[in-house]
């Protein structure tokens, strides 16, 4: 009887995607292997929750009760915790020119002892931090990009490109158990940690996200901030069997995107955090470079869309390295209905003047 049954490893699958192009020098594979072993660690201070002192917020410097990150959201220690993992994990192998994150304002140079190489990461160390002191799922999310050939340091420039041009993108999720979800862009493929050998084991091959569902996610405390073709959008959800859709709807919201990303792959559904009026100075809540472009091509890679609700989320030219963006995403179907709700509005959905070209909020993205 064999000790354990006989599964491939992400190692394996690695190794065996590289096969297929025998010029590869395997350091994007030793790129992602860290990238792992990262969300390894913080999979590990997530399970030992308020027993390893990991709870609650961080504290400021010169002696302030909270720390306030870039986006002006108060930073959890795990959000810091994450974020160190993640940049001393992967600094070291010779295999980046440099990184970006959601906790840092600036880019992250590679220290001058290691080598530079010719990725770029980009990374959400805990997505749905406002959940980590309630025990609720969260995770991290990553984007490999290419960098441009012999660079020394980088800019914000370097980094704001379209999502098409992702070379990778995952997310892993600390839920009842550890996965990782990884695309390099040959389909979605799902791993699960084995907590006794530390492994991530391929467990779900080729995920396909079904084109039609009956359940969707938004924050309905927003909807008062939502432009007409959301609220038509939803409404007509809500109404179920007696509405012109004709059939009953379930409503999720868990408040950490990672996690409705992850129902969504197995199960299907659509999720929205659309551009609305509610603040101003933000096109929307989620970060483009690190949260939607990312999740955006696992979406496609399994056969979903993922859009701004006028247009697919990896064709837009970002224009800085923390940029809100409204996101539309997950069954193929539901989300074409709802670009079709935005591009081909009825009369009565035609935005207010507050939407039009020369106010506070600009039509495009
Ligand atoms: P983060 O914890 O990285 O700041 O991201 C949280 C995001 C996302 O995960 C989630 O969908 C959304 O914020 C929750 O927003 P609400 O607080 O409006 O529910
Ligand atoms: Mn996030
Ligand atoms: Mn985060």
């Amino acid at each position: 009887m064999p000790l354990t049954e006989h599964r491939t490893t992400l190692t394996q699958f690695l190794i065996e995607e590289r096969r297929r192009y025998p010029d590869a020098s395997g350091d994007f594979n030793s790129l992602i292997l860290n990238v792992a072993l990262a969300c390894k660690s913080i999979s590990r201070a997530v399970a030992f929750g308020e027993l390893g002192g990991v709870l609650g917020n961080a504290s400021g410097a010169s002696g302030a009760d909270t720390s306030v990150n870039v986006q002006g959201e108060t930073q959890k220690k795990l959000d810091i915790m994450s974020n160190e993992a993640f940049l001393h994990v992967t600094e070291w192998g010779g295999q980046l020119a440099g990184m970006a994150s959601e906790e840092m304002e600036l880019p992250y140079q590679i220290p001058s002892q290691f080598p530079k190489g010719k990725y770029l990461l980009v990374f959400d160390p805990l997505d749905g931090s406002s959940n980590i002191d309630v025990n609720v799922s969260v995770g991290s999310i990553f984007s490999v990009l290419r960098a441009a050939d012999g660079l020394e340091s980088v800019s914000e420039s370097d980094f704001l490109q379209p999502g098409t041009q992702q070379v990778a993108a995952g997310y892993a999720i600390y839920g009842p158990s550890t996965m990782l979800m990884l695309t390099v862009g040959t389909g979605v493929n799902g791993f699960t940690l084995d907590p006794n050998l530390g492994e991530f084991m391929l467990t779900h091959s080729d995920l396909k996200i079904p084109p039609d569902t009956n359940e969707f996610a938004i924050n309905a405390s927003n909807s008062r901030f939502w432009e007409e073709p959301i609220k038509r959008y939803v409404d007509e959800c809500v109404a179920g069997k007696s509405g012109s859709r004709g059939k009953d709807f379930n409503m999720r919201w868990i408040a950490s995107m990672v996690a409705e990303a992850h129902r969504i792959l197995m199960r299907g559904g659509v999720f929205m955090y659309p551009r609305d009026s509610k603040d101003p100075s933000k096109c929307g809540r989620l970060r483009l470079l690190y949260e939607a472009n990312p999740i955006g091509f696992l979406m496609e890679q399994a056969g979903g869309r993922a859009s701004t609700g006028r247009q697919p989320i990896m064709a837009v030219q970002p224009t800085s390295l923390h940029q809100r963006i409204g996101l539309i995403f997950g069954s193929r179907n539901e989300v074409e209905r709802i670009e079709a709700y935005h591009n081909t509005p009825r009369k009565e959905d035609l935005p207010s003047p507050l939407f039009t070209e020369r106010s506070l909020f600009r039509v495009s993205a």
